[in-house]
Order: C-alpha cells, then structure tokens, then sequence
C-alpha cells in the first residue's frame, strides 16, 4: 500500500511572489542548495515549486516544453537536481486553455500533461484557474486533473488553485486533490495579510488531513522585494513583527507554508520566523483540526484568539493584535471548555520563549503590541 500524500500541510518554497516571470534553472538550484545548508530542509521545508512561466509560449507536438533559454537542459535536469539534495519538485499549470501569465494551459490536454510531469520526476502540481473555457464546468476540470495524476505513475501532490471561487471548500475534496486555494493573491502589506486571515475565519473546517486549506505562498521576509510590482506593492512589505503575525496565522489556520521570499538573502529574523519549530509543530499537527475564534466582549475590537485541539491532549492558543495600538486580550478558559470548578489550569508554554511561562486558572491577559501575536502550547494540569 502507497502511503497518502499530504497528512500535514505541505511546506516548501514557490518561485512566484519574489520573482515571477524571472525564473530559470539556476535560481531554482541554488534555492535547492540554500534549502539544504540553511536547515530550510532540517525545519520542514520540502517541495521547491516553479510557477507560470516556465514553458514556451506554444506547445510541440502537442507537449509542453520547457523554454530553453531559462532551462537549458530542460526540466528534468533541474528536479534530478532538486531530487539529489533530498528536497521534492514541483511545477505549474493551468485548468485554462493557458496560464495565468499568457502559456499554454492544461485544458483537455490533461492526461498527456501528468504524464510529461511524471516523466520528469515532477512532484507536486500548483493548477491555477485562468482562461477557463465558459462552457468547461470548473469542478469537472480539477476532476479530470485530479485523476490524470492518480494514475500517471507517480506520486504527485495536487495543488488546486482557483482563489477559493465557485465554493471551491465545499466540493473539492472529493476531487481527490490535496490542497486548494482559498483566497485570492497575497500582496506584501499587512491589510493583505488581515484580509485573507479573516476570509478564512469560520471555513476552517472544511479543511483537514490530505486536502489543506491554501491561503496563498507566504510573504514573510520579502519586505517589499520582487520582480512584481503588484505583489511588492508598497515598498518595505511588512515589518518583521507583522511576519511573525502572518507566519502565526497560517500556521495555526492549518495553511501550507510556502516560503515566497528569496531565501538565498534572507535575513536572520526572516529565518527566525520561518524555522521556528514550536509554531512549526502546531501547523503540522497531525489531526489538522479546525482552529476556533474566540473574540471577548470585554475586549478591544481587532483583538481575538485562535485555539485548536492538537494531538495528545494540548491546546495551541494564539492571540493577535490586529489594532493600531498596544492592547490587552484576555482569555476566559470557560470559553474554551475549562470551568474553574474542574480544578484544572493551564500550564502555558510560550512558542517564541521556547518555555514554560506558568500555570494559569480562570484566565490568562496578556499585553499585545499592535500587529503582534503571541503564541501558546496549553496543557490541562490538575491544581
Ligand atoms: C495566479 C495565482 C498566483 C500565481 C499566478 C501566476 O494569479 O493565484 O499564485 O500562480 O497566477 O500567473
């Protein structure tokens, strides 16, 4: 028996928010090399994933192939590469008669096209949504995909991608792909950031082991460089504190973690974020269980709490500060399901201490600054 792909939220590296159109062979290798000496690969991060632009603008003989001028030795060579450093590869394209960027798309050439990606070793399909004929029904083509890579002779991971249009959460588990995208683009701010977490808030349960809600490639640690000037945005992108904000979120929201920065320059802090193995843990929890909300009445507007069940027993708890300025939150744990007459507390470990901070009854209030978050591993202990 196969083992199933995609338990946990995959975790990797995906060339498109810093650098768009302006891939090729070498940057994809060296990304791989930096995966592995970094401890990228030691943290969790596996997959390396090329997105649009990677093939020529028309097909030949019927086939997608590589644009030589940034692949030479075609795409193979690079995921035999990629393979070599022990990290897995993945490539891109598009339910659409082309993809987003203007190249050919996989429409009705679905079958032929898993199995030009698994002869070159590939292992995980990004398939995006633009140019959807307006007579194809859009759930039949992830279908189609969908089947053409469960049975092409290799494990890939498919990676639906249609923005989260069309209730896309609620049909396509079934289709048999792994991830989907909930949301549409991320930009580089943290009004972005905001906007996709709170879209996602109350569909979390429709994600779950072997199919994860993708609220898009992270942007943390690009401070506001890419060769995209729609995803840059504003320059300077985020602080680092509303990194650490944005890497928390996904992280509990269940979301895959694909680096979107270019790692070869990454930044000390960048790195910090990104490897931090307590908030690493929560994302790769192996029931993904829906994280809930909890917003107080005594509470600022703008301050909430995320919890979610984890394996074993204990309790992520993260809490954010979406406002402008510094602002308490306080937890009730009646609200989560511990009333004071269970004799229980909670033993909090804090996941960017790396400790144990204490055991709290009744209630845990803590000052967030604006844009932060904190980040907890609850244990229910006997008083
Ligand atoms: C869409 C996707 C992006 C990226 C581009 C490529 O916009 O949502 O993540 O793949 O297409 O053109």
């Amino acid at each position: 028996m196969k083992t199933p792909l995609a338990p946990t939220p995959p975790m990797g590296w995906n060339s498109w928010n810093t650098f768009s159109w302006n891939i090729n062979a070498e940057l994809i290798k060296t990304t791989a090399d930096f995966f592995v000496e970094s401890g990228l690969l030691d943290a969790g991060y596996e997959y390396i994933v090329i997105d649009d632009c990677w093939s020529k603008k028309e097909r030949v003989n019927g086939r997608l192939v590589p644009d030589e001028t940034k692949f030479p030795n075609g795409i193979k060579e690079v995921a035999d590469y990629v393979h070599s450093k022990g990290l897995k590869f993945g490539i891109y394209s598009c339910a659409g008669t082309h993809t987003c960027a203007g190249y050919p798309g996989s429409f009705e050439h679905e079958f032929e096209d898993a199995e030009t990606f698994a002869s070159w070793g590939v292992d995980y399909l990004k398939y995006d949504y633009c140019y959807k004929p307006k007579s194809a029904d859009g759930e039949n083509l992830y279908k189609r995909m969908a089947m053409a890579l469960r049975n092409c002779g290799r494990d890939i991971v498919f990676s639906a991608c249609n923005w989260g249009s069309d209730n896309v959460h609620e049909w396509i588990r079934e289709t048999g792909a792994q991830l989907f995208r909930s949301t549409g683009d991320i930009q580089d701010n943290f009004e972005s950031v905001k906007r996709l977490a709170f879209s996602q808030l109350g569909k979390q349960c429709y994600s779950g082991p072997y199919c994860h809600n993708d609220m898009d490639m992270l942007v943390v640690g690009m401070h506001g460089n890419s060769d995209n000037s729609w995803i840059a945005d504003v320059v300077g992108g985020c602080t680092d504190t509303e990194y650490k904000t944005h890497f928390a979120l996904w992280s509990i929201m269940n979301s895959p973690l694909m680096i979107g920065c270019d790692v070869r320059k990454m930044s000390d802090e960048t790195f910090k974020i990104l490897t931090n193995k307590d908030v690493i843990a929560i994302n790769q929890d192996i029931e993904c269980r829906a994280p809930y909300c909890i917003r107080q009445w005594n509470n600022p507007e703008n301050v909430f709490a995320l919890v979610k069940p984890l394996h074993g027993g204990d309790y992520a708890i993260g809490m954010f500060n979406f406002g402008d300025k510094r602002n308490e939150m306080s937890l009730q744990f009646f609200d989560i399901g511990l009333p004071a007459a269970s004799g229980r507390g909670l033993e909090m470990y804090d996941c960017y201490e790396h400790k144990t901070i204490g055991t709290f009854t009744e209630r845990m209030a803590i000052n967030i600054e604006p844009h932060d978050c904190a980040m907890f591993r609850a244990k229910v202990v006997k008083l």
